[in-house]
């Protein structure tokens, strides 16, 4: 898929640190049609802003915002998603949604110490909030011909 001369919408979770951030600058490199934006979500608001940085260091044209969305809390999420991507300011001529945020739960819990908060909280991180941020994004950029979606599944 090119980005090249294409307005380009790029969403990227867990854009804050690891993969998802040199993912985002990785991909900010990609774009270069104007009007192009970058969206990049993850917790943590000051590193949020660093990866911000960085990706407008990757591609000083394109419009880079951070947003700071708890994936835990799928109500709150879900809301969040539809007005950061309605503030999207399309059409996009090509975009592509990057669902890295993810956990793997508290490692070596036994099934007996499992709560349904916990338990629920981890489905919303690595699936409720993935569909609501799907539903969000497919409806922002319908019509989009060169629509793409990578989706990491976490195992
Ligand atoms: N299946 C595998 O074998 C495997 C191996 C490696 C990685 N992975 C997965 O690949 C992804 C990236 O790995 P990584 O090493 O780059 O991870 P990482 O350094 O731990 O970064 C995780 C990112 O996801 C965000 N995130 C985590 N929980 C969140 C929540 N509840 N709400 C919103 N954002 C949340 C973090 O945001 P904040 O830092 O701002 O909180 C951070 O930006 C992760 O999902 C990881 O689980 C899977």
């Amino acid at each position: 898929m090119s980005f090249a001369n294409k307005k380009t919408l790029v969403v990227v979770t867990g854009a804050s640190r690891g993969i998802g951030r040199a993912a985002a600058a990785a991909l900010a490199a990609e774009v270069s049609g104007g009007g192009s934006r970058l969206v990049l979500l993850g917790r943590d608001a000051d590193k949020l802003k660093e990866a911000e940085a960085e990706v407008k260091g990757a591609n000083g044209e394109a419009s880079v915002s951070s947003h700071s969305v708890e994936f835990a809390d799928a109500a709150g999420a879900e809301k969040s998603f539809r007005e950061i991507l309605s503030e999207a300011k399309g059409p996009f001529e090509a975009a592509v949604c990057v669902h890295n945020a993810g956990t793997l739960g508290r490692q070596g819990a036994k099934a007996g110490d499992l709560s349904a908060e916990e338990v629920g909280e981890y489905l919303a991180v690595n699936l409720v909030s993935v569909v609501s941020l799907n539903a969000a994004f497919l409806k922002e950029t319908e019509g989009v011909e060169n629509r793409c979606e990578l989706m990491y599944i976490h195992l």
